[in-house]
């Protein structure tokens, strides 16, 4: 599977949220930007912007964007990808910066992943100035997803299952806010990430979407089994029947 591709769909999911949330938080105005878990660099891509942008308005301000993750593999291609950041390789439980030292910190499909994620958001805290922005921008709760016709009920089952098994918190969305909370930040503003329309859906997502699914329940269900839901899904999606709900959650807070 190629990881670069498949990060670069679910940020097409929050584009909208992201340039919004982004605004809110002043990005144009930031010397320092940090994402935590930035993989392939699929948002972090966004977030640099070229020394002398010939189009920005008012005073420019120069942005160092940084990104930090534990897999040596995706860092390579997000040099890549974002080759104006400054990365490094490291824990996001121990983040190797000192206290205060970047205006906005945001993680983007992380803290699902992560076995302490209350540790890491007080990470994310401690490095963060004082009355800087800290952004989880999508988190899902896959306990909650919604799977129809009701046939393919199952598919979410072993899929969950098998994310289980990778270590993944599969409800992390719904305690977000919570976290936050416990963390001591201030949220500004929680919810959750607007689908988009199952018509917006291209078929090659789909294919994207079905490669992911059988690498992850592979091992858990039959080939065959698999095989019967891969043709009722796509039975499903040609009768315009086919929804797959995953609420994906976002909190924006202030240190
Ligand atoms: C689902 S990917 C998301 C990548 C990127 N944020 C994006 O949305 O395209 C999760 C990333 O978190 C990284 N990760 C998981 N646990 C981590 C940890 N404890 N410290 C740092 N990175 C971690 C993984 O290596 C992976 O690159």
């Amino acid at each position: 599977l190629n990881w670069h591709r498949r990060y670069l769909q679910q940020a097409s999911w929050t584009r909208d949220l992201r340039a919004y949330l982004f605004e809110q938080a002043h990005l144009s105005a930031t010397h320092r930007v940090l994402e935590v878990g930035c993989g392939t660099g699929a948002v972090l891509r966004d977030l640099a912007v070229p020394d002398s942008d010939p189009s920005a308005q008012g005073p420019s301000v120069r942005r160092f964007t940084f990104g930090l993750d534990l897999d040596t593999g995706a860092l390579s291609e997000c040099r890549t990808h974002a080759p104006t950041a400054l990365l490094a390789r490291a824990d996001a439980l121990a983040l190797p910066y000192p206290d205060q030292t970047f205006d906005i910190t945001c993680c983007h499909y992380l803290l699902l992943w992560i076995r302490d994620p209350l540790t890491a958001l007080r990470e994310m805290k401690r490095v963060t100035r004082n009355h800087g922005q800290l952004l989880a921008l999508a988190e899902p709760d896959y306990s909650a997803r919604i799977d129809r016709p009701p046939t393919l009920a199952a598919l979410g089952e072993f899929q969950n299952e098998s994310l289980r098994r990778q270590g993944a918190d599969v409800a992390l969305g719904s305690h977000l806010a919570d976290l936050f909370v416990q963390a001591g930040i201030n949220i500004v503003e929680t919810g959750v990430i607007q689908p988009r329309a199952q018509a917006a859906r291209r078929s090659e997502e789909d294919d994207d979407e079905w490669e992911v699914l059988r690498g992850d329940v592979e091992g858990i269900v039959s080939r065959q089994e698999i095989r019967k839901l891969e043709r009722l899904d796509a039975q499903a999606r040609q009768r315009g029947e086919r929804l797959l709900y995953v609420p994906t959650y976002f909190t924006f807070g202030q240190v």
